[in-house]
């Protein structure tokens, strides 16, 4: 297994060769990347199957936001095959009230700052009926450092770019669990779970059970 230090000397090099590449828009570089895409994400496989066996058994509606070609749905209807999906992706969504019995999100908000992902979690929370879930299984950052460096590489190639600030760009800018916690924990949740594997799975709670 790579150390933390190897981790970040590699993440410190790939920074530095890709300085100038300019950023792609989030919809092109999707669409770009149709051919090898469900191959790429199919490394995901083991953390598809955690994930959908985190939905709670009286769940009948989900909303999946950052749904993409929806993978980790194969998973949850295997186990619950008339659960009803609404999926979500690059989204404008009026977030109603209490509407939903779970909410997941599989690695998407990782392109969110801290401050959209603030506001995210609370319209999240609002969504989600009293003793019902918000699931979350993404990419976290291994140490303060690793979300620094990127952070600063996000905004600082943003900035040389002009890009405007309603346009979203392929870049990951993941939190650290401890970071990522607070801002659940802010918006209301209550994390009852943490899986740390490939991806890591969050499991929120809103209210008691
Ligand atoms: C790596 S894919 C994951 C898709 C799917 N959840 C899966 O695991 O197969 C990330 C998805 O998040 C969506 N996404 C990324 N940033 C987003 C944003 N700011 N708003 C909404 N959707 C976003 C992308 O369009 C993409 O479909």
């Amino acid at each position: 297994m790579k150390t933390q230090e190897k981790y970040l000397q590699e993440l410190k090099q790939w920074l530095y060769d890709t300085a100038d590449v300019p950023l792609e828009e989030m919809s092109s570089f999707f669409a770009n990347r149709l051919d090898s895409y469900e191959e790429h994400m199919s490394a995901w496989e083991k953390s598809y199957k955690l994930f959908a066996e985190e939905i709670p058994p009286e769940c009948q509606k989900i909303l999946d936001l950052g749904c993409g070609t929806g993978l980790e749905l194969d998973k949850i209807w295997q186990r619950k095959p008339d659960v009803e999906v609404t999926g979500v992706d690059l989204f404008k969504y009026d977030f109603e009230n209490e509407r939903w019995d779970a909410v997941i999100s599989f690695e998407s908000f990782h392109h969110f700052l801290p401050e959209r992902k603030k506001e995210l979690y609370s319209k999240i929370y609002g969504s989600v009926k009293m003793g019902g879930v918000f699931i979350l299984g993404d990419y976290i950052a291994c140490c303060d450092e690793e979300e620094e460096l990127l952070r600063d590489a996000y905004l600082k190639r943003r900035n040389q770019s002009d890009i405007p600030d309603d346009c979203f760009v392929h870049f990951d800018i993941p939190l650290t669990m401890e970071h990522e916690k607070a801002l659940l924990e802010e918006a209301g949740f209550t994390v009852e779970k943490i899986l740390d594997e490939d991806a890591a799975i969050i499991v929120c709670r809103k209210g008691g059970k």
